[in-house]
């Protein structure tokens, strides 16, 4: 599919419910892109999203058959993710999809299969990714500003709302593990992820969830989320070993803070009953906020998702960087499952042991064969 430079690409929105809006407002804004449709079961929803100007459609196969669509976004619940995505795929459209990528790595993973065989850009809206304060933070953590990284501590924390379908994990941590993906020099860990998950007040999963990673060195990040906080905290500390960086996402006076100060371990050994105390040193130096343009991430996105279909190469957060959070969601997952004596499989937790076979699911698969 070829396109001209500076002519705006066709694009539908697909799904129109609490993020939708966000992302059609940012693609009717921009110059890249021509918001052709936006198509939603709920064809209400769709038409007061729209605006006057923008059609409106409940089926998804007026959006895939109009030769001026050359691409969809796709905000629907991560279950939907993988069927959409496939089908828009199928018809050489290039696709956005919100985050979570899926809801299982070996859907995404034929997600981004289906797109690098097809030539196509697939696209994780991982948003976080495009504000100025992580591009700032990425910055100085692969510049090597902050030095070898020790420690990383982020936490999202507020009365979320209890997904019906899906654990805190799922539902919160892919925003603080795409920031790590894109921060760290190395992206995400895909081995090592330790994960502990509580539902103290038994709404059937995890509602309060804790991640570690293994970080080179011997370092160690930490995230925290949780949906029963009545104290709001958004903040992620990424210490180095030559500075460290304090995220206050709710302190937008100052979001970013960069401390000059950290601990040493001196080089040369002092003898005495305790020589490791005694060859560690406090650093105490300045701290400083660096500067942040204000400029909204969806922008971004939508422009970065347009400059990689132009320039035919993989996006900022492309497929992959979808599935290395799935990777981490899904080993969390086995964890917790573990944790419960039971075993994680295709998103749901099962009591351990071979998963019985119901008589009726038996007689419909050898059904399958014979067809
Ligand atoms: N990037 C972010 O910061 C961010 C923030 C919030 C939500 N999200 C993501 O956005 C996605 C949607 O979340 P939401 O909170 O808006 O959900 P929602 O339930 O509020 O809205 C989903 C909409 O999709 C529609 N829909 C469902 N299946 C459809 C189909 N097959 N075809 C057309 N429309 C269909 C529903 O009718 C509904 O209007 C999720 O993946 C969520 O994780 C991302």
């Amino acid at each position: 599919m070829s396109t001209t430079p500076h002519q705006p690409m066709g694009i539908a929105v697909i799904g129109a419910g609490y993020w939708g809006p966000n992302l059609v407002r940012n693609f009717a804004g921009s110059p890249d892109w021509d918001l052709k449709l936006v198509c939603d079961l709920d064809l209400d929803r769709a038409r007061k999203v729209a605006g006057p100007h923008v059609g409106v459609t409940d089926s998804l196969e007026r959006v895939l058959d109009d030769p001026e669509i050359q691409a969809v976004a796709i905000a629907t619940p991560a279950r939907t993710h993988h069927g959409l995505a496939l089908q828009a795929l199928r018809a050489g459209k290039h696709v956005v999809v919100e985050k979570p990528l899926a809801d299982s790595v070996a859907r995404g993973r034929e997600m981004v299969d289906l797109a690098e065989a097809q030539g196509l850009v697939l696209m994780t809206d991982h948003t976080f990714c495009y504000t100025p304060v992580v591009q700032k933070m990425r910055d100085l953590v692969q510049s090597g500003e902050l030095g070898q990284i020790h420690f990383i501590d982020s936490v999202r924390i507020n009365l979320g709302l209890v997904q019906p379908d899906i654990d805190v994990l799922w539902d919160l941590a892919p925003h603080d593990l795409a920031i790590l993906d894109h921060v760290l020099p190395g992206g995400l860990p895909s081995t090592g992820i330790g994960a502990t998950g509580a539902d103290p007040i038994g709404a059937g999963r995890a509602c309060v969830g804790h991640l570690t990673l293994p970080l080179p060195d011997d370092g160690l990040a930490h995230v925290h989320v949780n949906w029963l906080s009545p104290t709001k905290i958004r903040q992620m500390v990424i210490g180095g070993s030559r500075r460290t960086l304090l995220w206050d996402d709710l302190n937008p006076q100052q979001r970013l803070s960069v401390f000059d100060r950290g601990v040493d371990l001196a080089r040369t050994s002092v003898g005495g009953e305790d020589p490791t105390a005694s060859r560690v040193s406090y650093r105490l130096g300045d701290t400083w906020s660096p500067a942040l343009p204000e400029r909204e991430a969806l922008g971004s996105m939508v422009t970065e998702f347009a400059a990689a279909i132009r320039e035919g190469r993989p996006a900022l957060t492309d497929g992959r960087a979808g599935l290395r959070v799935l990777e981490v969601l899904e080993q969390a997952s086995h964890r917790l499952a573990e944790q419960a004596g039971k075993t994680y499989a295709d998103g749901v937790m099962v009591p351990a042991g071979p998963p019985p076979v119901p008589q009726q699911a038996a007689a419909a698969s050898v059904l399958e064969g014979a067809r």
